[in-house]
C-alpha cells in the first residue's frame, strides 16, 4: 500500500505519556509532591562510538529543551575552547568541564537530565558507571558505519538493567547505508528487536524526510542554515501526494520498504520498550536538527520516570519507590582534583527516593557515619548552581574530601544497599613504576586510595609484589599518574603488563577452588575487596581456563564493596 495515500486523520503520536500510577508502586503515597516530582523526571545518556554525532545531538537537545541559546556551546567545550576556571588539569586539556557531566533542563513540563557519557580518549570506567544511574539511553548510530564497538560495549551496561534504549540513525543528510540494512545488524548484532517509528525518505542530496509510521505524515526535510527553533513541516494527504511526484523513486522504495517493516510486525509496544526488549528507531541529520524534536518528544513521553530500585537491607532484599519519604541514592562517580592541595572531591550522587533539602544530614552506609550535605550542586546546562531541592533521577554534585567512594549509599536513617553499580573488568592493564625507589610506600597508600575511591582497579598478584593497575580507557592512568604526582608527591610511570582481560572468580566448592588457585596461581590475584580475580593474556587463554575448570564461575563485573563467596 502507498504511505499517506489515505488521508485520514493521523493518529495522535505519543499518546502514552507516562502516567504516575504506571511507574510509581501503588500503594506509595500518590498525592505528594514527591510523587508529583518524580513522575516529571526523566534521566537519560547519549550512547553512541566516537564520530557518530552524539556531542551534536546533546547539543540539539540542549537547544530544543531551551537549555542553550546558541548551538557551539558544547561543541565548543569538546574542542577546549570554552574558558573555565575550575577544570581538573588533564580535563583542562582535554576540554572536558565538570559542568558538562550532568545537564538538566525543563521540557513540556519533565524535567530532563541528561548525563554525559565521556566517550574518545576520555572512554573510562565512569563511561559505564553513568549508565548504571540512567534511567533510559538514546543510542546514536552513524547510518553510514551501522553498529560499532563502543556502542556494544555500552549497549550491554544498559542491558544488565534492561535499561530502556530508544535509537537515533543519524545523518541522513549523506550517502548512507541502507536502512533495513542497518536495522538487520542492529537486531543480529545488538539483539534487540528494532520498531521503526520513522523512515527515510531517499538519503543523501536526495533525502527528503521522515514518514511517520505511526501518524501516517511526513516530515519534510528542507536542508539549510541550522536555526534553534527550525520547525520542518509536516505533510498529510495531498501535500504527501505532491512530494511523491516530485520524487517517484523514493517513495516507491519507502512504500516497499515500510510494507517490508509493517509486514514483520515489527510496531511499537511501549511494554517492551520498558523491559529493554524493543527500541523506537528514528532516522535524522543531528547537525540540521533533523529528527532532534521527535527523540526529545519519545523522552518526554515514552521513556520512564525514576522506577523503584533492588536494594539489600538486614531485613532482606527489597525494592525502594522513588516516591518513599526517606531520602536515598548513591555516588557513581568521582571527579577529584577540583582543588589537589584540599583534596577537594565533587562525588555525582544520583537521588533513588525522597527529597534533597540543603543542610540535610544523611547516614553512610559503608561507614555508619553520619555526614551533612550543605553544598551540593545541581549541573544546569551551562553553568553550577546551589541545589536547592532534588527528587528521584536528579544528580546533585556533593563536595568532599575524600570520604565518598564510588558505590557508597546515604540514606535518612535506613542501612540499605543498592545493587547494581558495578566494577567492570578492565581491557588494559599497566604496571607502575617508580622512578624514586624511595617512594614505594607513598605509591602504594595512593594506590590503595585511588582503588577504593574508584578511579582505577588495583590487583595484588599472588605470586608478585608488584601491583597492577587495570582500566577500561586509557584517561584513567593518565588520570592516576597525575593524582599521584599531585595528592601523593609520586613520580610514576605505567607500562603495559601484556594481559588482555580479568574475570573475577568464584565457586561453590571451597576445595575445588583451593585447586584452581593452586593450578592457576601465576594468572590470579587480589583486588581492593579481597577477591580472587583471573588475570588472561589473551582470549584463547580464558577460554581454555573456562573450558578446564567448568566448575569455577568467571565474572565480568562485581559489585561494588562485594566480597564475592
Ligand atoms: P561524537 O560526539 O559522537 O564524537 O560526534 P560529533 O557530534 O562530534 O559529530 C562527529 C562529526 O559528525 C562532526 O563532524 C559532526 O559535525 C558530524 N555530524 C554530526 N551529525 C551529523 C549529521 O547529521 N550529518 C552530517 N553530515 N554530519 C554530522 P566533524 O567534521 O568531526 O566536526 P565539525 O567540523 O563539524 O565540528
Amino acid at each position: 500500500m502507498m504511505v499517506g495515500a489515505a488521508s485520514a486523520a493521523p493518529t495522535l503520536f505519543f499518546t502514552s505519556r507516562f502516567e504516575p500510577s504506571r511507574s510509581v508502586n501503588p500503594d506509595s503515597p500518590l498525592s505528594t509532591n514527591i510523587a508529583r516530582q518524580v513522575a516529571r523526571r526523566r534521566t537519560f545518556a547519549i550512547i553512541s562510538h566516537p564520530d557518530a554525532g552524539k556531542t551534536t545531538l546533546t547539543e540539539k537537545l540542549l537547544l530544543f529543551g531551551g537549555a542553550i541559546q546558541m548551538a557551539g556551546t558544547v561543541k565548543a567545550r569538546k574542542s577546549g575552547k570554552y574558558a573555565t576556571s575550575d577544570w581538573l588539569e588533564v580535563e583542562k586539556q582535554r576540554g572536558i568541564s565538570v559542568a558538562s557531566s550532568v545537564m538538566q533542563f525543563e521540557y513540556d513540563d519533565c524535567v530532563v537530565n541528561l548525563l554525559d557519557t565521556p566517550g574518545h580518549k576520555d572512554f573510562s570506567e565512569d563511561t559505564y558507571r553513568v549508565l548504571t544511574a540512567v534511567d533510559a539511553a538514546v543510542m546514536v548510530v552513524d547510518a553510514a558505519k551501522g553498529v560499532e564497538e563502543q556502542t556494544i560495549k555500552l549497549l550491554e551496561v544498559c542491558r544488565l538493567r534492561d535499561t530502556p534504549i530508544i535509537t537515533f540513525i543519524n545523518k541522513l543528510d549523506r550517502e548512507v547505508r541502507e536502512p533495513l540494512e542497518l536495522l538487520d545488524e542492529i537486531e543480529s548484532i545488538l539483539k534487540i528487536h528494532c520498531a521503526p517509528v520513522t523512515w527515510p525518505i531517499g538519503m543523501g542530496k536526495r533525502f527528503q524526510g521522515v514518514y511517520h509510521l505511526l501518524n501516517d505524515e511526513v516530515l519534510h526535510f528542507v536542508p539549510g542554515e541550522e536555526k534553534a527553533d527550525q520547525e520542518f513541516q509536516t505533510l498529510r494527504g495531498e501535500a504527501i501526494d505532491r512530494l511523491r511526484n516530485e520524487f517517484p523513486q523514493e517513495f516507491d522504495t519507502l512504500d516497499m520498504e515500510v510494507e517490508l517493516v509493517r509486514g514483520a510486525g515489527a510496531s511499537f509496544e511501549i511494554e517492551d520498550f520498558l523491559k529493554g526488549k524493543q527500541t523506537p528507531v528514528f532516522f535524522g541529520s543531528g547537525i540540521n536538527n533533523f529528527g532532534v524534536r521527535e527523540i526529545l518528544r519519545a523522552l518526554v513521553d515514552w521513556a520512564p520516570p525514576p522506577q523503584a530500585r533492588a536494594a539489600d537491607t538486614p531485613a532482606g532484599s527489597r525494592y525502594v519507590d522513588p516516591a518513599e519519604q526517606p531520602f536515598t541514592g548513591f555516588v557513581f562517580k568521582i571527579q577529584a582534583n577540583m582543588d589537589p592541595n584540599h583534596r577537594d572531591r565533587i562525588a555525582f550522587f544520583r537521588v533513588c527516593s525522597g527529597q534533597y533539602t540543603p543542610g540535610m544530614k544523611v547516614k553512610q552506609r559503608r561507614t555508619n557515619k553520619e555526614i551533612k550535605i550543605a553544598n551540593a550542586v545541581v549541573f544546569m546546562a551551562n553553568e553550577r548552581q546551589r541545589s536547592e531541592e532534588a527528587y528521584a533521577g536528579d544528580i546533585i554534585g556533593i563536595h568532599n574530601h575524600g570520604q565518598l567512594q564510588i558505590g557508597d549509599v546515604l540514606t535518612e536513617g535506613e542501612s540499605l544497599h543498592y545493587k547494581g553499580i558495578p566494577y567492570f573488568a578492565p581491557d588494559l592493564f599497566s604496571k607502575p613504576r617508580l622512578r624514586d625507589p624511595l617512594k614505594s610506600k607513598q605509591l602504594q597508600k595512593g594506590l590503595r586510595e585511588l582503588g577504593e575511591e574508584g578511579a582505577i582497579q588495583v590487583f595484588a598478584p599472588l605470586v608478585d609484589s608488584n601491583l597492577l593497575l587495570g582500566a577500561v580507557g586509557p584517561l584513567q592512568f593518565e588520570v592516576v599518574e597525575h593524582r599521584l604526582k599531585t595528592e601523593y608527591g609520586v613520580d610514576a610511570m605505567f607500562q603495559p603488563a601484556g594481559i588482555h582481560t580479568a574475570r573475577w572468580v568464584t565457586c561453590d566448592d571451597a576445595a575445588h577452588l583451593a585447586e584452581f588457585v593452586k593450578a592457576q596461581q601465576m594468572r590470579l590475584a587480589r583486588d581492593v575487596d579481597d577477591n580472587l580475580v583471573y588475570l588472561a593474556d589473551n582470549h584463547v587463554n580464558l577460554s581454555l581456563a573456562m573450558e578446564r575448570w567448568p566448575r569455577v564461575k568467571f565474572h565480568n563485573t562485581r559489585e561494588h564493596g562485594q566480597q564475592l563467596g
